[in-house]
């Protein structure tokens, strides 16, 4: 193997000994060519050039330095400058020579000290704007956690209530002794409310793991068909009650997904739950699995009630639901679709949701066949 020299130094400080080596080359040649002509002319105008050799450092005293060592070198050339010329004039001209230094020396100084100046205002614009990002990115995420916090408290409170109610009811025997048929109707729905509560609680659960980064996927080559139809036999029964057509279509030979099983399971059921969900009676649903260029492509489509644009871009957010009568008498979180957006990233795959208000949704699910 070469050996190579930046292995044993900084590239910057490979950078001033070359440039160390040309100041000296610079003031060398200017010194042999001053004590070389006559008259001591040479001395300013070959050792400006040497102090403007300092600009290739970034260094503030630098030209301070050069300009000691020019003045230097101006005044040994003094004494060594042939001695056919009249004194007079070799004087006057070392004399300019040294003021031309000197004067080089004062503007290439105050020059670097405004560029720096320059430099640490923008710095410190930078820094303050940064500042402020970081500020408003701040607030923002608290505002959003407030607002989290706001409808969790409410949608927990919602069920809980009805618990409250129903079984104080039971409890004081407000229909006296003998409405049997009351209290069941009330032990119904308190196991109703109770059934809803937990799967709130977990899908809190698992909407806060998985905004915390700690949801683990284990991954494994997966037979989708036999989840595909695992979650379909969960969900007919619902979808047989309001008389909707749940098709399947996927190939016997689908090549396996190499994925985490119970994610996958998570997604399919959010989405074809929502779909049944928000599909009126006599309805169709349509899931479907095919692959295309190393990727699985679920595609769930329905006859339902639709997403309007506006809401469209805010719907994966948790806790968020279409706003309009038809969706709200459905029951809900709004912390689906958020968990399934955060399954499918952490898989690097992709949500696409195409729908229009009143005709139905599409929603297209991409994964990578072989993992990521
Ligand atoms: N297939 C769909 N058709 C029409 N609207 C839908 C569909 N899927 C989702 N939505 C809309 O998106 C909202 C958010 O869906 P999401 O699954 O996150 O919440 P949810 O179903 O209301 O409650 P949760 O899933 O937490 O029980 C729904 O409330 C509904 O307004
Ligand atoms: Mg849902």
């Amino acid at each position: 193997m070469p050996l190579s020299i930046e292995k044993f130094m900084s590239k910057d400080l490979i950078t001033h000994i070359r440039n160390l080596a040309l100041v000296i080359a610079a003031a060398s040649a200017t010194f042999l060519l001053d004590i070389k002509l006559p008259l001591g002319v040479a001395g300013g105008v070959p050792y400006v050039i040497l102090i403007l050799t300092g600009m290739l450092f970034p260094w503030p005293r630098i030209f301070i330095f050069l300009g000691l060592c020019a003045t230097f070198l101006t005044l040994i050339g003094f004494f060594l400058s042939p001695e056919y010329a009249a004194l007079w004039i070799v004087i006057t001209n070392r004399i300019y020579a040294i003021v031309a230094i000197w004067v080089t020396v004062f503007i290439l100084s105050l020059k670097r000290k405004e560029k720096s100046l320059l430099e640490e205002i923008t710095l410190r614009r930078e820094l303050e704007l940064k500042l402020y990002d970081a500020v408003k990115s701040t607030d923002k995420a608290n505002k959003a956690k407030t607002a989290f916090f706001g409808s969790m408290s409410h949608d927990l409170r919602t069920p809980l209530n009805a618990i409250i109610g129903f079984s104080e009811a039971i409890d004081k025997k407000i229909f006296g002794t003998d409405k049997f048929d009351k209290y069941f109707e009330y032990a119904s729905d308190i196991h109703k409310s109770s059934l809803y509560l937990l799967q709130l609680i977990n899908d809190i659960l698992d909407a806060a793991k998985l905004e915390s980064g700690a949801h683990v996927l284990h991954l494994k080559n997966i037979n989708v068909k036999e989840v595909v139809y695992s979650c379909h036999d969960l969900l007919n029964k619902i979808a047989k009650d309001k008389n909707i057509d749940l098709k399947i279509s996927i190939a016997d030979d689908i090549l396996p997904l190499f994925a985490d099983p119970l994610a996958l399971q998570q997604i399919i059921v959010n989405l074809l739950s929502n779909s049944i969900k928000f599909t009126p009676n006599d309805g169709t649903i349509i899931l479907s699995v095919k692959t295309a260029k190393n990727q699985h492509i679920i595609k769930i489509e329905d006859t339902g009630a639709g997403i309007s644009e506006e809401a469209l871009k805010t719907i994966t957010k948790p806790f968020t639901r279409e706003d309009n009568d038809h969706h709200k008498a459905q029951e809900g979180s709004g912390l689906g679709l958020s968990i399934v957006k955060s399954l499918v990233e952490l898989h690097h795959g992709e949500l696409e949701i195409q729908s229009v208000l009143d005709k139905g949704t599409t929603i297209i699910v991409t994964l990578p066949s072989k993992g990521f």
